[in-house]
């Protein structure tokens, strides 16, 4: 029986301008100032809004004195629970439409007297400028009645809720018995890791400006779905959502913070519908903050039982992770260890833990980011433990199929990411004692630690337009987050229509456009570019259909040099055939934009989606390799060299993918010494709400970091992707960390690794 996965074996591979490091189409309007983010779009009569925040964690607004904010000049509306419109209530989130899964918190903004968490909008100041709107917000006088509220995860977490497994979340998974393999294990590891809450710092901080006329809304917001947002704003304020478009043509970072709809996003159109202005809301980082969820802190336990030659008998990895007592998910931190490594006993277990706080969120690779760092952790203290080298103890333990599942792995060759990362980091000169290789005054210790995330791969609809003159117009409402999507989108245009990259203009971000996925688990290029080879394909049908009579016969022809043309160089440019039918294009398109449409295709997505997962695992996999220099008077950590290795499918544009993974890199670097949330748990306030007292890595802080490919294609996708925006991240904590223990001896098993705790 062959199955469409396998016939996907066989889909043409284009190559002329697939896998070159070709500059981003948009380069030039990002550093010129001439791309256009969601805060900076301008309309005439504008107003400004600011958010004034809860200053208790749990309990009820009581009153508001709104008299000194209104008085301010300028001031045109403050709008409180007791004088908002009502909205109406977010949908209950059901997989058969995602897009209820939209809101990042159920909370109905300014529709309530209850407070959930200290930070919580409770109102919102629309002025003539930005100064008074934040200047007003700052006089609005709330008053509460407090209820009693748990604020503090370490109290939290004592008290853990199982999650039930579903689609959407990983609860348990089992592999024989794990601890009693573990009790019998010849050699053993039974560790606990904590890591930290972490906020969301993307460049651009969140902003929408909304605009209603009638019943149409028009909202330029800085997300990473645009589809979601429209489809939750239509039903939030009952309008159609075919009268709600939503404007994304930059977005300064998302990283999963602007992956769901937050308050600023529902309020600013609701500010724009009562002050009948266009309205512009600029989140200052505290608002960020205080209204849009990070990243859950987590306790973990890793044990790992293994025999005296370093084969795997037993894994367990268990977490607890916060949520909101109103909402947010469980950090899936055990999920790469289903995956990563063979060993015949394994046991995943997931449990949330509620606290009076913001619901948390994505956050790059959520789960695996800090769920690698207790794993990849606890591997480098077996190996320590067994007397083998950490990459030998690794390659031992390489799985031949899924260990907690009968699917195969679409592709994985961990062994020769860890051999050539090995001989290009130089790993043989390492003495595996710590604290034994020094430069000058600085402990100098080396670390390593793979990376696994499974990305995933959704349907797109696009429309791509081939015109008489031999350009090509691509549209799909894609978000670019700043991952280059146009510009790999053009490469694979281009080549499967046989144009110049510089033919193809794509234009995205906008929700007139054919419906795109969002930008989030690192899905966004392989469904975009299988979305674009497919309207090729369909638009290649077209233009044969259109030459079947031509003299000489172009049916064998090939689709090259911008025409229909032969081995034996006959053939006609796109213009000539075009010209010849009278048509000044020709284009076509995949999915639909009606409703019922657009309902089978979510359909189709979902049941390919479901028997491909029951098929294969698609692992985008790599290993880091890391070199820190400590202080050891001040245990000062610096990271001074990096090395990252990947087996990510194929890589369209290496430069492109490569920043990508460097930014995972540095991300993680961020989470390995500085970041943390920090919360006062009287008042279950964060206390470093921005970049002054959160601290994110500056360029100081981030060595060269050399980053290589396996670059073989995944056999089950249409392209040969699997996706590089998380598995970047993952891994990287630990190999600092390992770093860190061979440099000093001391084994932190707390994120992040501050000196405190290293001293
Ligand atoms: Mo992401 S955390 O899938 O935006």
């Amino acid at each position: 029986m062959t199955t469409a996965l396998e016939k996907n074996r066989t889909a043409p591979a284009p190559t002329k301008n697939v896998g070159r490091s070709i500059d981003r189409v948009d380069g030039i309007a990002k550093v010129s100032g001439g791309a256009r983010f969601s805060a900076e779009v301008p309309y005439a009569d504008i107003a400004h809004a600011a958010l004034v925040h809860a200053s208790i964690p749990r309990g009820r607004v009581t009153g508001i004195d709104t008299t000194a904010a209104e008085a301010v000049p300028g001031v045109l509306k403050v709008l409180t629970h007791q004088n908002a419109p009502k909205m109406i209530p977010s949908a209950k989130p059901s997989i058969m439409d995602l897009s209820t899964m939209a809101p990042g918190t159920p909370i109905n903004y300014l529709n309530t007297d209850e407070v959930h968490w200290n930070g919580q909008p409770v109102a919102v100041v629309v002025a003539e400028t930005l100064e008074a709107a934040h200047a007003a917000a700052r006089l609005v006088e709330v008053s509460y009645e407090s209820r009693p509220a748990v604020t503090d995860f370490a109290v939290a977490q004592d008290h853990p809720k199982p999650v039930k497994g579903s689609l959407i979340e990983v609860g348990e998974v089992k592999t024989g018995d794990a601890e009693q393999a573990l009790a019998a294990a010849p050699v053993a590891v039974d560790l606990r890791y904590t890591t930290p809450g972490q906020n969301h710092n993307a460049l651009e901080p969140h902003a929408t400006t909304a605009a209603w006329d009638g019943d149409r809304l028009t909202v330029h917001d800085a997300t990473q779905n645009i589809d979601w947002v429209r489809k939750h704003l239509a039903r939030r304020f009952g309008v159609p959502v075919a009268g709600v478009r939503v404007i994304a043509e930059f977005i300064g970072g998302g990283f999963g913070g602007k992956g769901s709809v937050w308050a600023g996003t529902v309020l600013t159109a609701l500010a724009a519908k009562v002050t009948g202005r266009p309205v512009r809301m600029a989140l200052t980082r505290e608002a960020v903050n205080r209204t849009v969820g990070g990243r859950a802190p987590t306790v973990q336990r890793v044990a790992l039982g293994a025999q005296r030659d370093g084969t795997l008998t037993a894994l367990v990895h268990t977490g607890v992770s916060q949520v909101g007592r109103a909402g947010g998910g469980v950090e899936p931190v055990a999920s790469q260890s289903q995956y990563l490594y063979a060993a015949p006993a394994i046991l995943v277990r997931h449990s949330t833990a509620e606290v009076d706080a913001l619901p948390n969120t994505y956050m790059r690779a959520p789960g695996e980011a800090m769920g690698s760092f207790a794993l990849e952790s606890a591997i480098d203290e077996l190996a320590v433990e067994l007397g083998l080298d950490p990459l030998e103890l690794r390659a031992r333990n390489e799985p031949e199929r899924n260990p907690t599942g009968r699917q195969r792995f679409s592709r994985r060759d961990l062994r020769a990411v860890y051999a050539r990362g090995a001989r290009e980091f130089g790993w043989s000169g390492r003495d595996p004692k710590p604290r034994s290789m020094r430069d000058g005054r600085w402990l100098v210790g080396w670390g390593v630690a793979a990376a696994l995330h499974l990305p995933v791969h959704l349907g797109g609809d696009v429309l791509v337009r081939l015109r008489a003159d031999g350009t090509v117009l691509v549209r799909s409402g894609l978000q670019e987050i700043g991952v280059g999507v146009a510009t790999v989108v053009a490469q694979v245009t281009a080549d499967a229509l046989g144009v110049p990259v510089g033919a193809v203009t794509v234009e995205l971000g906008d929700s007139e456009q054919p419906t795109a996925p969002g930008a989030a688990g690192s899905t966004q290029t392989s469904s975009a570019t299988a979305a674009v080879l497919q309207a090729c394909e369909q638009l290649k049908r077209s233009m044969l259909g259109l030459v079947r009579r031509s003299s000489p016969p172009l049916r064998d022809a090939t689709f090259t040099d911008g025409g229909l043309f032969r081995a034996d160089g006959a053939g006609r440019s796109y213009s000539e055939i075009l010209g010849d039918a009278g048509l000044p294009s020709i284009e076509a398109r995949t999915g639909s934009d009606s409703r019922l449409g657009q309902a089978a295709g979510q359909v189709r997505m979902m049941t390919r989606f479901l028997a491909d997962r029951r098929r294969w695992v698609h692992p985008a996999t790599g290993a880091h390799f890391c070199e820190v220099r400590v202080d050891p008077d001040t245990a000062e950590v610096r990271v001074t060299r990096w090395l990252g290795v990947f087996d990510v499918g194929r890589v369209l544009n290496p430069k492109l993918a490569s920043s990508q993974l460097r930014g995972g890199v540095v991300m993680g670097i961020g989470a390995a010494l500085t970041e943390e949330t920090l919360v006062d748990p009287r008042s279950g306030r964060i206390m470093n709400p921005g970049l002054g007292e959160y601290h994110v890595p500056v360029h100081a802080d981030v060595p060269r970091i050399d980053i290589g490919f396996i670059d073989e294609p995944d056999p089950t996708t249409p392209l040969g992707l699997l996706g590089v925006g998380e598995v970047g991240i993952t891994g990287v904590a630990a190999a600092v960390a390992n770093a860190v223990h061979h440099a000093t001896g001391v084994r932190v098993r707390e994120l992040p690794l501050t000196l405190d705790r290293l001293l």
